[in-house]
């Protein structure tokens, strides 16, 4: 049930009016105390207000000033006897929701509460969105290197400069990337992705720039390319170096002059958009052995900024271990409430070639296979077994013998781990005898000798 202040200092008014709103189910109070009507608003939520306009010692435009500074979600519908334009568009300016005048049909009445409640909550709903969204896309770090990258965040984001973003898969460029348009001054404009290596060439000028319906045989709508859907906000070119010699050059005559071309189109149009490129490749090697160019390299990397692996930041692990855990115990509805000491040494053990991306899938395996309050590390082991056996199975290369002897070199190594190195724990662990383990352990070179 929604509620409604309504005051006024016409006692007789404010009775109608609660008449006529309780009747459509709005629990209404009423005040015609300027001064308890203040205390009101800031004990109560009120879903909306209904203000006089003048009342004895103080006018309504400076109570509704205090209100919209006390609680500025709250729509406030000034009501007024004689109607003064001058008022009613000082009161919209202060930012009241609408302005009426007492003689008002009760039908209009009704109808500017109800949009205002619905406006109010369209607006909570969207700011839980937000919020959602903020959460999503949350950095964590605290190690040198990514409070670095941080800094850099903040530094270069408010620029205009483009940013060519460097790291190996599952780093965390993209989430980089997304940052430096939500803190520069395009955040409220388009943030738009292309993954460069997921366009077929022949699409390539058509996905970039637009076509006009006709202007090709296939064309048969209109397309907007993504420059176009860019413009005044952040394109965000992932895996640069994917694209052809061909498609470069195209690129580099946007980046030259800000003109897109649509294919079939007569005009050209100009565009503003800032360029973030991202490559886990070596682009300078590149450039080297003639398949990126070079003059592109160069416009693109107005600012560089390398996101170092995950191995390289041991401080990072634990922290982001505990923020992926919370995250999927919230999305699977489990009370999961950390992680056993062993279970976390086994993760920090390690090397993490998939980076933040590899953690954050081995955590959410872990969060769905736990069903104790902790995550311990016979679970970790599973989870990153069960992983490591994905990827080769993706792979599928090579042989039977080899696809097995690999398997068990990991299952050994794991165990080896688990053990603490004690060769009589793991073997035992593992059902199998002393000798047989340091056989195998000698075949894989895991005796450190
Ligand atoms: N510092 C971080 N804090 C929280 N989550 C992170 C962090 N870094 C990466 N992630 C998460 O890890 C996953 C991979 O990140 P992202 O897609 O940005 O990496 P990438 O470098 O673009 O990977 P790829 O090279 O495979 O495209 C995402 O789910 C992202 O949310
Ligand atoms: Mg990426």
């Amino acid at each position: 049930m929604y509620s409604i202040l309504a005051v006024d200092d016409d006692t007789h008014f404010l009775d109608i009016v609660s008449g006529l709103l309780q009747h459509r189910k709005y629990r209404v109070e009423t005040s015609n105390n300027p001064t308890a009507a203040i205390e009101l608003i800031d004990r109560n939520n009120y879903d909306c207000i209904l203000l006089d306009v003048k009342m004895p010692g103080i006018d309504g435009i400076s109570l509704l000033d205090q209100i919209i500074r006390l609680k500025p979600h709250v729509p406030v519908i000034m009501i007024s006897g004689q109607s003064s334009l001058a008022i009613a568009v000082k009161a919209i300016k202060i930012g009241a929701y609408d302005f009426l005048e007492k003689g008002v049909e009760t039908d209009r009445l009704l109808v500017t509460v109800q949009n205002a409640i619905a406006k109010k909550s369209w607006q909570e709903e969207k700011h839980t969105l937000l919020d959602e969204l903020q959460k999503q896309f949350q950095m964590i770090g605290e190690s040198e290197g990514m409070q670095s990258i941080f800094h850099q965040i903040k530094t270069i984001a408010p620029t205009d400069a483009k940013v060519l973003i460097y790291g190996e898969t599952g780093t965390g460029k993209e989430l980089v990337a997304r940052a430096i348009h939500f803190n520069s001054n395009r955040a409220g404009k388009p943030y738009i992705k292309v993954n460069c290596a997921a366009i077929p060439e022949t699409l390539i000028e058509s996905i970039f720039f637009g076509h006009v319906k006709g202007s090709f045989s296939g064309a048969y709508m209109h397309q907007t390319g993504k420059f176009e859907l860019a413009h005044n906000g952040t394109l965000f070119l992932d895996e640069i170096a994917e694209l052809n010699l061909q498609a470069q050059a195209k690129l580099l005559r946007v980046l030259q002059d800000g003109e897109i071309e649509k294919i079939g189109a007569t005009q050209i149009q100009t565009v503003d958009v800032r360029i973030i490129a991202a490559t886990n490749q070596n682009l300078a090697g590149r450039v080297a052995n003639g398949t990126f160019r070079e003059d592109l390299f160069h416009r693109l990397r107005v600012i560089e900024l390398e996101i170092p692996p995950l191995r390289a930041r041991q401080l990072d692990i634990p922290l982001l271990a505990d923020f992926f855990r919370m995250r999927f115990s919230e999305k699977y509805n489990k009370r999961i409430t950390g992680f056993s000491p062993q279970a976390m040494n086994l993760i920090m053990s390690e090397k993490w070639p998939g980076n933040v991306r590899a953690l954050e899938n081995l955590i959410e395996k872990a969060v769905i296979f736990t069903k104790a309050l902790t995550i311990d590390q016979e679970t970790i082991f599973t989870a990153l077994y069960s992983d490591a056996r994905d990827d080769q199975l993706r792979s599928q290369t090579g042989s039977l013998k080899e696809f097995l002897e690999q398997n068990e070199k990991e299952f050994i190594e794991k165990n080896l781990v688990l053990a603490k190195g004690k060769k009589q724990i793991a073997a035992e662990m593992m059902e199998i005898d002393r000798a047989t383990l340091w056989k195998k352990m000698r075949k894989y070179k895991l005796d450190n000798s």
